[in-house]
């Protein structure tokens, strides 16, 4: 935090907040509820790749927002102007609010960015202020902006379920080495639901599996996933690598898997294709993030995940190598110095 003496003797606050993506590991498509949301169910997870999400706060009025991607908006419809709105209304303060996004994260690229952004603003706006809100709150003003946002009030390894905004931290995963890969195809996540209504269309859903099964195999899988390394008849250790290869192989043994593949790749047939690349470089573990258009691959080891993120660009396809962020690192990274 660097504390600046502004104009007019104010002193104003600028907080620079490193706000992460996720990744979806497994995602299950539930029923069409009254409200028009999916239910579903998914386990984020938080990787080492950020965005920097700069707040200043000073005398004034407003809310601006600044990013130089031109598909980042700079009105109300960001979402990080409407937590900074919120937060400013539930804090009863008043003041100028700028928010600089620096991007590096994909737009609409399935990892949770603009959603991040926001939480990143939450946490900037506190700091800045000098004041904290209480936990209820910010999961009340994290949900109401969107379904992917309370995730990032968690970090590391977490359960989403009811629309995804009802999140319950999981025991961390061991940090996966793991490359994530986003071809420039922008896909909409709601077309990308009307979509899977348009495929499953309610009453045929309910002969194949009501929702509600669904729900509990991708409970049942999970639990079968997590238990299984560390309870095997063959030994395997509960910690250290080892676990952490097993952990890989089992996920791939259970099966867990991101139902919008089955919409997202017939429609836009070159992400099925990265994915299949993903493959032939050795990632044990592949898969589509959210809607897409990333695919993202966990590794048994870095050295392979940094060969395969520069097989993949030599492809033209863009890609980076990373690590998953478990929450302790989570947290002690936000509010790292970037500058
Ligand atoms: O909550 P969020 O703003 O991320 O949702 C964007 C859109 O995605 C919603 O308006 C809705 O059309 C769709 N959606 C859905 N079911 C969910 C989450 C999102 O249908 N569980």
């Amino acid at each position: 935090m660097v504390q600046v003496s502004g104009y007019h003797d104010v002193t104003y606050m600028s907080v620079a907040v490193r706000s992460f993506a996720k990744i979806n590991i497994g995602l299950r498509i539930g029923g069409n509820r009254a409200d028009g949301f999916h239910e579903l169910r998914t386990i984020y997870q938080t990787i080492g790749l950020a965005d920097i999400v700069r707040v200043d706060f000073g005398r004034g009025a407003g809310i601006e927002v600044y990013c130089k991607d031109p598909r980042v908006p700079s009105d109300e419809t960001n979402t990080c102007w409407r937590v900074a709105d919120k937060v400013l209304r539930s804090l009863k303060m008043r003041g100028k609010v700028r928010i600089s996004i620096e991007k590096n994260l994909p737009v609409q690229g399935g990892m949770g960015a603009a959603s991040s952004n926001a939480i990143a603003t939450m946490f900037g706006l506190e700091k800045a202020l000098k004041q904290q809100l209480p936990p209820e709150e910010r999961l009340r003003i994290a949900s109401e902006v969107g379904s992917d946002l309370p995730l990032f009030l968690i970090g590391g390894t977490v359960l989403g379920s009811g629309r995804g905004e009802q999140v319950y931290p999981l025991e961390d995963l061991p940090c996966f080495p793991c490359v994530v890969a986003t071809p420039e195809i922008g896909v909409s996540t709601p077309a990308a639901f009307a979509e899977w209504d348009k495929k499953f269309p309610a009453p045929a859903k309910l002969t194949v599996q009501p929702a509600s099964d669904k729900m509990s195999t991708f409970s049942q899988s999970v639990y079968e996933w997590l238990s299984g390394s560390s309870f095997s008849p063959t030994g395997v250790p509960e910690n250290g690598w080892d676990r952490a290869e097993a952990l890989l192989l089992d996920l791939v043994r259970t099966g867990i898997e991101n139902d919008f593949e089955t919409v997202v790749f017939p429609k836009h047939p070159a992400i099925r294709e990265v994915k299949r690349a993903l493959e032939r470089t050795g990632a044990k573990y592949v898969s589509l993030s959210g809607s897409g258009s990333t695919v993202f691959g966990l590794f048994a080891d870095q050295a392979t995940a940094e060969k395969a993120a520069l097989s993949l660009m030599d492809k033209d396809i863009p890609a980076k190598a990373t690590a998953t962020l478990p929450r302790n690192r989570y947290w002690q990274e936000i509010f790292k110095s970037s500058s």
